[in-house]
């Protein structure tokens, strides 16, 4: 599942906005130290690069990642998607088209079918694919030879990519929630180019509320802008963020609409927990795939929510934020 970027012209500014430089990509300093040493190793070595996984929650930076990494090595990306690959014969094309030391980059790599995920194997390994060709008793294999590509896949969901594909990865690395101070930083750039002036307190207190995402973090700039500029005000003040902030009915947690809805579901309606991921979805009528990887893995991150082997359950800061009471099991933490 994928976050809907709402608009053609929303998704215009993240383009405008995508970090387009290493010095730009703010944050997540251990996975750039690591790639940066894996991409010199291989250039000096006039090798293709290892094939990387790259993991985490939406809007972290994984496709921007990709890119750079393109950039970096001065090759071509091509990009697709799980989903997109329906055939063996959709991955031979892009693949054969590819030159040596090119990044082929597969978003949403969990959703590969097993066909495709299982012709992508000898690919990673030996550079080659195993095409099938005619049908019954004529069909035959033809071994075609591909160029030294590097992989580059990008999850929300490492849990559901198979043990075989996952150790096919050289590089895997984990991209985790940004510290507000990262944010502050990616928001005041961000600001600069959009022309718009914007004071670090505000940017603070903004970047509190963006749960440890660039993407959201960007995308309540935008917000703040277009209100500013509806009121002919130079700049994004707190009280244009604070009124934004109202409009977009996020918390001073960060939590939005759909946050709420869910832990309050939980509290009101199933006393807290412990509740399967199933019934919670039923609940609320959410998807369990958006629950796992858009809205879960914020409050999870920040102690709101806990997973128990008996289903999800709300902390006592998830009750207390709410100004209500924990039933004693939760508050003795007999049911975490
Ligand atoms: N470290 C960063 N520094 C600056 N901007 C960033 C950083 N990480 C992400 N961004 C910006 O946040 C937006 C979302 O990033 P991106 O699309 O790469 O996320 P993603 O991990 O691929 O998300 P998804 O899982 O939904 O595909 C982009 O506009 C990108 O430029
Ligand atoms: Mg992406």
């Amino acid at each position: 599942m994928k976050p809907s970027v709402e608009s053609h012209q929303e998704e215009l500014m993240f383009q405008s906005l995508r970090a387009i430089s290493w010095t730009e990509f703010i944050g997540q300093g251990k996975i750039k130290q690591a790639l940066k040493v894996a991409l010199s190793a291989a250039k000096k070595r006039k090798e293709a690069v290892e094939h990387i996984l790259l993991y985490g929650p939406p809007g972290l930076g994984k496709t921007t990642l990709a890119q750079l990494i393109a950039k970096e090595l001065n090759v071509n990306i091509r990009s697709t998607s799980g989903p997109a690959l329906e055939r063996a014969g959709d991955l031979a094309s892009l693949l054969t088209n590819l030159n040596d030391g090119d990044i082929f980059f597969i978003d949403e790599i969990h959703r590969l079918s097993k066909v495709v995920e299982e012709t992508l194997y000898p690919a990673m390994e030996d550079y080659h694919l195993d095409i099938v060709v005619g049908q019954g008793p004529s069909a035959r294999t033809l071994k075609l030879d591909l160029p030294k590509f590097t992989l580059i896949g990008a999850t929300t969901r490492i849990g559901l990519i198979a043990g075989p594909l996952r150790d096919r990865f050289g590089i895997v690395h984990r991209l985790t929630f940004y510290e507000p101070d990262d944010l502050v930083e990616i928001l005041l750039h961000a600001s600069r180019k959009l022309r718009m002036n914007l004071d670090k307190d505000v940017a603070k207190s903004l970047a509190r509320r963006a749960r440890g995402t660039p993407r959201i973090a960007l995308k309540l700039l935008k917000r703040c802008r277009d209100l500013a500029q509806l009121k002919n005000e130079p700049g994004i003040s707190q009280k244009v963020l604070d009124e934004s902030l109202q409009l977009l009915e996020v918390d001073e947690m960060g939590l939005d609409a759909n946050d709420r809805r869910l832990l309050l579901a939980l509290i009101d309606k199933h006393n807290g927990g412990p509740v399967g991921l199933e019934t919670l979805a039923a609940t609320i009528s959410e998807e369990k795939e958006t629950i796992e990887e858009v809205i879960e893995p914020y409050l999870l991150q920040i102690g709101f929510l806990k997973r128990s082997p008996r289903g999800r359950v709300a902390s006592v800061k998830a009750f207390a934020h709410f100004n209500k009471k924990a039933p004693a099991a939760i508050a003795q933490q007999t049911l975490i």
